[in-house]
């Protein structure tokens, strides 16, 4: 298998324009600022970019509302902006991947406004509507306790309309050729502005049967390998990463079997496990979890985190496990959302607890699959709970001890920047950061270089090893004779475990990646380690200094 399938190993970092960096101090961040911030993306070591929707909207999803796919919101600069963006990233070689929001639009979109204004639109059918209310639109609202109903009146329209998320977010109707034909065409569009895939919105949702009449959606994949072939034929190595919290079984439909679906998918199944894991200190769900997603083509690869811009969605979990989760993570009913999960960014979680967060990153990155950082994670940036719904974890990001924390020199910053506590951006900034080597800044710059010189991680055969405690997770990689062994001790305690049950029959020596110390099996060809609380290591296995034993294709 040739080895430049860059998105089987890449770094990927989350940013929302909106609230990264403001250049022209109007408050709002923009692609000006966004620009001057890559060479600190560089330095920090990752390797593409997912932009949030930056695309002309009222903003009402924070910009997951659509109105125009083909434009910059004049908010955070022009096309040009756009373009000396791309440009630069690519200077750097780092790629840029962008939301593409088409299961629904903005009803602000002129397609809707078209459609609801005249039955015979030729945009009528772009959208899903109903003479009656449809009788179960009382059902399946993915905002519970926000979201009242699926089907709302147009009074316009005259009709009632769907839409899986907000009443100002109606559904496209995905199946009519049209809607379809003009999703390759957004996607050719911004290809040919510079971006390398992207980050697919609600996907079940997008490709799921939709109408008053329908009330268990099919999923029309091949929906998903036509966009997938244009995607190639226009440029070979861009790629769609999939938003697709769906059970393992589903898997295989939505990577195809013979990979020729979405290249990547978020693992949603491996992140609730891990938050329960990280909770309860035992690893074996989270084991069973990665052993469920184990099994993708070759050429597919699964997008890890922890934290995104959403709630952590907890509605796959058992009852008492979500309980558990809640009451360690989230126990106040203001950190808690829809019902379902947790809207409070990870280090207030782990109450800036640097042994537990290490451990959670240590963790992320070394599972099977591609890290997707989110903005502020690498300094450790908290929430703000008193701002609404998932705005909370959505504040700017905080560059240093100025006012506003170095975002804005407008006195009015689009969302409020963190101030004052722990968190607050006089305490938690890059600019200090910086200049500490034990900082969470400097720690994940090595972290990220860590995994970028264990490529057997995004691309070797995973082993789950039994080390005999519920709270340690083994994992071992082969690829191409090289192996590399993560082991995390999710225990409060310390404990000592024997590990040769991974190792091959005569013993292996172990160099830990971090510090270069190295471990082998005593006389009785037991392999004791030690672990503190917390503590986490990635070796080596073998011994053989890894670059040189390296081979190229
Ligand atoms: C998923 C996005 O992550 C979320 O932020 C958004 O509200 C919905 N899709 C609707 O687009």
């Amino acid at each position: 298998m040739i080895n430049d399938l860059w998105y089987k190993n890449a770094i990927v970092y989350c940013l929302s324009v909106e609230t990264f960096m403001d250049a022209n101090g109007d408050g709002i961040g923009d692609f000006q600022g966004l620009q001057r911030r890559l060479d600190y993306l560089a330095g920090l070591g990752v390797n593409a970019i997912w932009l949030m929707p930056f695309q002309t909207s009222p903003g009402r999803d924070d910009g997951y509302d659509v109105s125009d796919y083909y434009n910059v919101d004049p908010r955070y600069g022009t096309l040009g902006d756009f373009v000396e963006f791309t440009h630069g990233a690519k200077q750097r070689g780092i790629r840029v991947l962008i939301d593409l929001v088409v299961n629904h639009t903005s009803n602000e979109h002129p397609w809707f406004q078209d459609a609801r204004s005249d039955p015979n639109s030729r945009y009528r059918d772009w959208y899903v509507w109903s003479d009656k209310k449809p009788a179960n639109a009382d059902e399946g609202m993915v905002f519970p306790g926000v979201q009242k109903t699926t089907w709302t009146r147009d009074e316009k329209a005259k009709q009632y309309y769907f839409h899986r998320f907000y009443d100002f977010q109606p559904d496209l109707n995905t199946a009519n050729p049209h809607v379809q034909a003009e999703i390759l065409k957004i996607m050719g569009f911004w290809l040919q502005l510079g971006v390398s895939g992207f980050r697919m919105d609600a996907v079940p949702f997008v490709i799921a049967e939709k109408g008053p009449e329908v009330t268990k959606p099919k999923e029309q994949f091949d929906m998903l390998r036509t966009f997938r072939e244009f995607l190639q034929w226009r440029l070979g190595d861009s790629i769609i990463l999939a938003e697709a919290n769906v059970v393992p079984k589903d898997n295989v439909k939505y990577f195809g079997a013979d990979g020729d679906r979405m290249q990547m998918m978020f693992n949603f199944h491996v992140n609730q496990a891990l938050f329960y894991a990280l909770a309860s200190s035992d690893a074996r769900p989270l084991a069973k979890a990665v052993e469920e997603t184990l099994e993708h083509p070759q050429t597919a690869q699964w997008g890890l985190f922890l934290r995104n811009h959403d709630e952590l969605d907890l509605g796959r979990l058992s009852e008492k496990q979500r309980q558990k989760v809640f009451q360690e993570f989230g126990p106040d009913k203001s950190m808690q959302l829809y019902d379902r999960g947790i809207r409070r960014r990870l280090a207030p979680m782990l109450q800036g607890d640097r042994r537990r967060l290490e451990l959670a990153y240590s963790l992320m990155f070394s599972l099977p699959g591609t890290p997707v950082l989110r903005y502020g994670d690498e300094i450790a940036m908290g929430d703000d709970l008193s701002l609404p719904e998932r705005n909370c974890a959505r504040t700017p990001m905080q560059w240093s001890t100025e006012p506003h924390g170095g975002f804005t020199k407008n006195d009015k910053p689009v969302l409020p920047v963190i101030s004052g506590g722990a968190f607050g951006f006089q305490h938690t900034n890059v600019a200090d950061q910086r200049r500490d080597p034990n900082s969470m800044l400097n720690w994940m710059e090595r972290l990220i270089r860590m995994r970028k010189e264990a490529p057997e991680i995004g691309w070797g055969d995973c082993k789950i090893l039994n080390p005999g405690n519920n709270g340690v997770l083994a994992l071992r990689y082969d690829w191409r004779d090289n192996s590399v062994l993560v082991v995390h001790n999710l225990n409060a305690t310390p404990v000592e475990f024997d590990l040769s049950v991974g190792l091959g029959d005569k013993g292996e020596t172990l160099i830990d990646l971090a510090d270069g110390g190295n471990s082998e099996a005593d006389e009785t060809g037991k392999h004791r380690l030690l672990f503190e609380a917390y503590a986490y290591r990635w070796y080596r296995v073998g011994g053989l200094d890894y670059l040189l034993k390296r081979k190229e294709v």
